[in-house]
């Protein structure tokens, strides 16, 4: 359970730093780090530094919160995150949500690199998550409940936002990018999946799975932020190509993709 007072204390800290009130924050998934670059007026904060945060090891990723101005809108950037396959615990995942909301944001981009699990679909493709599915048997949520932060039974029957979805789809069309609607799985790593976990998990009713978002997500709707997910499909999962999967594949994707990925993030925010 996060307390109200350590995310105060993150908060603080962070409003010594910077006058900018961020009102829209975006988790920079693998390969998405530059988008931060782009920020104006921004100021960054190491991970190390944030009481309460934790310290990522992942590599590919930075350690730093970036906030600034991004289409003049303000915005908070995670560049890196905490992934549970990492040993965090879901407390240590989610607590950057947690002051996220503290902070003032209202609206979150969460981003991912995963594998496709719809044999439609097509590595380097970028997909809206409709909805997930959490084949973790864990839950961000489970333990007591801080009643200051959110309720104890959650309803999420709109995890990601229907008119934030809306708006992503409008700005993918007005850029002509190719943008996939489905539902994400979330497994904890780090191995990948076995061709007979994809097998199932495409008959349970998913379009793509991944090693993070939903612990995110979920701290989200439980706070009252507006959602909205996007992953960049990188590979295939196991057992649709014959071949095996390796981490090059997925960070050679999403540095493929990034370009166009950062455009349509970069849209949805000015819009
Ligand atoms: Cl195939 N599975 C998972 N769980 N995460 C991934 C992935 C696959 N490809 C990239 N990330």
């Amino acid at each position: 359970m996060h307390k109200t007072s350590d995310i105060q204390e993150a908060v603080s800290y962070i409003q010594q730093l910077t006058d900018v009130k961020p009102t829209i924050g975006i988790i920079l998934g693998s390969g998405l780090g530059p988008f931060a670059d782009t920020m104006e007026n921004a100021v960054r904060i190491s991970y190390d530094h944030i009481p309460h945060f934790a310290q990522s090891a992942a590599v590919g990723h930075a350690n730093e919160l970036v906030i600034g101005e991004v289409a003049g809108k303000k915005v908070v950037a995670m560049k890196g995150r905490f992934h549970y396959y990492e040993g965090f615990t879901l407390d240590q995942v989610t607590f950057p949500v947690r002051v996220m909301k503290m902070l003032g944001v209202e609206k979150l981009i969460i981003t991912n690199a995963c594998g496709a699990v719809n044999t439609g679909f097509a590595p380097g493709d970028l997909m809206l998550i409709t909805d997930h599915i959490n084949l973790t048997a864990n839950n961000p949520l489970i333990g007591p409940n801080n009643p200051e932060l959110g309720v104890r039974f959650l309803d999420v029957s709109e995890v990601y936002s229907k008119k934030l979805r809306a708006i992503v789809t409008e700005v993918a069309k007005e850029l002509d990018v190719t943008l996939r609607h489905g539902v994400y799985a979330w497994w904890t790593g780090p191995t990948y999946e076995t061709p007979a976990e994809v097998r199932m998990i495409r008959v349970l009713g998913a379009d793509a799975v991944g090693m993070s978002t939903v612990p995110e997500a979920i701290i989200a709707r439980h706070s009252g932020i507006e959602t909205v997910g996007i992953s960049c499909l990188t590979n295939m999962a196991c057992g649709i190509l014959d071949q095996p999967l390796g981490h090059e594949e997925v960070i050679e994707t999403a540095e493929r993709v990034k370009s166009t990925f950062l455009k349509l993030v970069t849209q949805t925010i000015a819009k």
